[in-house]
């Protein structure tokens, strides 16, 4: 049941370019298609380092959410939400917070890169350094079974891992486990119970499969057990408790081959970006300033396409066909660079087309943008709170 929900987060630092749409976001809306996502606004996450400068976020974020409703995430199909209008991700980070050794928190290698490399800020804060856990909060909350991240990501994945079975040791069992799963054996017979406790000791001991199996079927045979029984003998039997938090799988991304403006990855910090809905004449501004293989310095100079930034753009852009036409003309020099660059142009503005129409309806209408995520707030905060009524019984701090 959880297994298929599919969680993942992005910080709004600013508008997206096509780097994200071809890494992330296309992904995004092929997953919504067979799995219930959650797609949601780490804008607590953006706190953790641009703390003093807040002003942008909630702009940032609405942005954001327009070019993922540009990119094609479909309200009706995945849940929309912002992190920080769901407070229950809060709560799970400060209890989680209890348990987790410092040690664990210092030794997640983007803390120490992150604060090697970001010298215009300082990055020695308790928000900072609970970073991943407040990842972990995001995730768990939600029971995801996979979260779609890069791999920069995998280590933070990895240690939300070991928070949900840190957890479920601690808290994954009611403080009587023992007495209420006595209770339940002998519900099932004296024959039966005495059974069952071979099996377990088998199993247990021994790591025999088959008992574990036989020990199944015995207590989904009984008929006189409630479902809480059923689970207690099975945790009994298997040495686990109830699970509470489930530990998530990645779902890599393959990594963006989408190449910038200088056939670098395209990235906005190293400015070679072209935005999600980069205004036409720009875009066409961009491409026509490209740089070219070197050694066509003259329209009549041969050149190379394999050492051409503009031709790592073909390959997103233009078919089979049209390259091999373009490939022999640059080699002969019987095309130039302002004409091979021309598909490329025509290529991105296509696949920008129905992204700035979609995005149109949203910017001539804000309040719909605003009622999406209203909708999916909601959404998303029933179900941390179905968890969350489960972390607080496991950790004694239900008073009900
Ligand atoms: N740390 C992620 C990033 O920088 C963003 C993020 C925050 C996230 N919480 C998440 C991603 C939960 C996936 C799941 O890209
Ligand atoms: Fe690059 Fe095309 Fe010019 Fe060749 S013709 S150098 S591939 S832009």
């Amino acid at each position: 049941m959880y297994a298929d929900r599919v969680l993942s987060g992005m910080r709004p630092t600013g508008a997206l370019h096509l780097g994200h749409y071809h890494g992330v976001l296309k992904n995004w809306v092929r997953l919504q298609h067979d799995h219930s996502c959650l797609f949601f606004a780490a804008d607590w996450h953006a706190l953790t380092t641009h703390y003093e400068t807040p002003q942008t976020i909630q702009q940032n974020t609405w942005d954001m959410v327009i070019d993922w409703l540009a990119a094609g995430v479909d309200p009706k199909l995945a849940t929309i939400f912002i992190q920080s209008q769901v407070l229950e991700h809060a709560e799970l980070h400060l209890l989680l917070s209890m348990m987790m050794p410092l040690s664990w928190l210092e030794r997640v290698p983007t803390y120490k890169d992150q604060q090697a490399k970001i010298k215009d800020r300082d990055l020695s804060t308790y928000g900072f350094l609970g970073y991943p856990l407040l990842m972990s909060s995001d995730i768990l909350i939600y029971r995801a079974g996979k979260v779609p991240v890069g791999e920069d990501q995998l280590p933070h994945l990895e240690f939300t891992r070991e928070t949900a079975r840190r957890f479920n040791h601690f808290y994954g069992r009611e403080p009587d486990f023992e007495a209420k799963a006595k209770a339940a054996l002998k519900k099932l017979g004296n024959k039966n119970a005495k059974h069952f406790e071979e099996l377990r000791a088998r199993f247990q001991e021994q790591g025999e499969g088959e008992a574990v199996a036989q020990g199944r079927a015995l207590v989904a045979e009984a008929q006189s057990l409630s479902q809480a029984d059923r689970e207690r003998l099975t945790g009994y039997l298997e040495g686990t408790g109830k699970t509470i938090l489930v530990e998530p799988e990645a779902l890599l991304t393959e990594a963006s081959r989408m190449p910038g403006l200088d056939g670098q990855k395209m990235s906005k910090s190293y400015g070679n970006a072209i935005t999600l809905r980069e205004d036409g004449a720009s875009v066409a501004n961009k491409v026509k300033r490209m740089p070219t293989d070197p050694a066509r310095a003259r329209r009549t100079d041969p050149g190379e396409p394999t050492k051409c930034p503009v031709w790592a753009l073909h390959q997103v852009y233009t078919d089979g066909a049209t390259r091999e036409t373009l490939c022999q003309g640059c080699r002969t020099a019987s095309i130039g660079c302002i004409e091979c660059k021309q598909p490329v142009i025509d290529g991105i503005l296509r696949e920008q087309a129905p992204m700035r129409e979609r995005a149109q309806t949203y910017l001539d209408n804000p309040a719909l943008v605003r009622d999406i995520v209203a909708d999916g707030n909601d959404k998303a905060r029933r179900l941390a709170r179905e968890t969350m009524a489960d972390v607080r019984e496991a950790m004694g701090i239900s008073y009900r």
